[in-house]
């Protein structure tokens, strides 16, 4: 089954098709989602947090998402596999971007990198799209960068600056768009005034597409839960009810037991020298 393209990413928002997207870290969380069905799988920098313990998505670096990015690839065969590009790649250094974009694609198999909005962003994506790599935007809430994790736009004058941030991506020429927190009526306005789709997260139901992180959406993460995220699973708890089973039956010399054990002939052992 071959990937899906760039192509049939933009002909659903023509076909008025609502696209979905998943995050995805590993081999085996991949081979999941890959197998669910969605359009686009993203290696999302949010791996920083749920995967790797960090305080701050803006902590991992482009070696650690490359390494995850190319486990992902090794199981995806349907989905356009998306690598999102953590900050060190592009923001503290914008002459490596174009060059941290080619290892995406070179060396993990991306379809495409996502960057997140910042103050050189459009002239950024335009040399990465520009060496061959196509590009999501994402605007609104932008996690490496946000002093505080709040919804984005809701009066007037920031709701202009997010509009204005998404028209200049669209111009610069990005495939996609992640709508991060902002309210459902930006991003309304937003996804009807683009011809390349939306994708929110947090922003209503109003945009071409959704996303949310696998790990909140599968009840995996512990700690705080976002008002957006809706946990359909819980992994977590599912999981710790088998662990704690698990070690109740270890300690009380119910694992291994004879279905889970390999045998031997008796006679076999005796003719092995020991003492016991
Ligand atoms: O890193 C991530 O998971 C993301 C999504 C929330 C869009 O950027």
């Amino acid at each position: 089954m071959p990937r899906k393209t760039i192509d049939d990413i933009l002909e659903k928002k023509q076909k008025a098709q609502r696209i979905v997207m998943l995050t995805a870290s590993d081999y085996a969380s991949a081979r999941l989602v890959d197998e669910a069905e969605v359009d686009i799988i993203l290696v999302g920098d949010s791996l920083a947090n749920v995967v790797l313990g960090y305080d701050k998505t803006s902590e991992v670096t482009m070696e650690e998402m490359l390494h995850h990015a190319k486990a992902v690839n090794r199981a995806v065969s349907r989905a356009l596999l998306v690598g999102d590009m953590p900050y060190e790649a592009y923001q503290s250094d914008a002459r490596r971007a174009v060059e941290n974009a080619r290892r995406y694609r070179d060396e993990a198999g991306a379809s495409a990198v996502k960057l997140e909005w910042f103050r050189d962003c459009v002239e950024v994506s335009q040399s990465i799209i520009q060496a061959g790599v196509p590009v999501m935007g994402h605007v609104g809430l932008t996690p490496q960068t946000a002093r505080e994790f709040k919804v984005q736009g809701k009066d007037a004058q920031s709701a202009q600056e997010i509009f204005d941030h998404a028209l200049a991506l669209e111009k610069a020429g990005v495939f996609s768009l992640v709508l991060e927190c902002v309210p459902d009526l930006l991003a309304k306005k937003i996804s009807e005034n683009l011809s390349v789709p939306t994708i929110g997260i947090g922003s209503g139901v109003h945009c071409d597409g959704q996303v949310l992180v696998t790990h909140d959406l599968l009840g995996w993460a512990d700690g705080f839960k976002p008002k957006f995220v809706k946990q359909y699973a819980d992994i977590r708890g599912v999981s710790l009810t088998a662990l704690n089973a698990f070690c109740r039956d270890v300690k009380d010399g119910n694992f291994p037991d004879d279905a889970h054990s390999y045998h031997m002939k008796t006679d076999e052992i005796r003719k092995v020298k020991g003492q016991a």
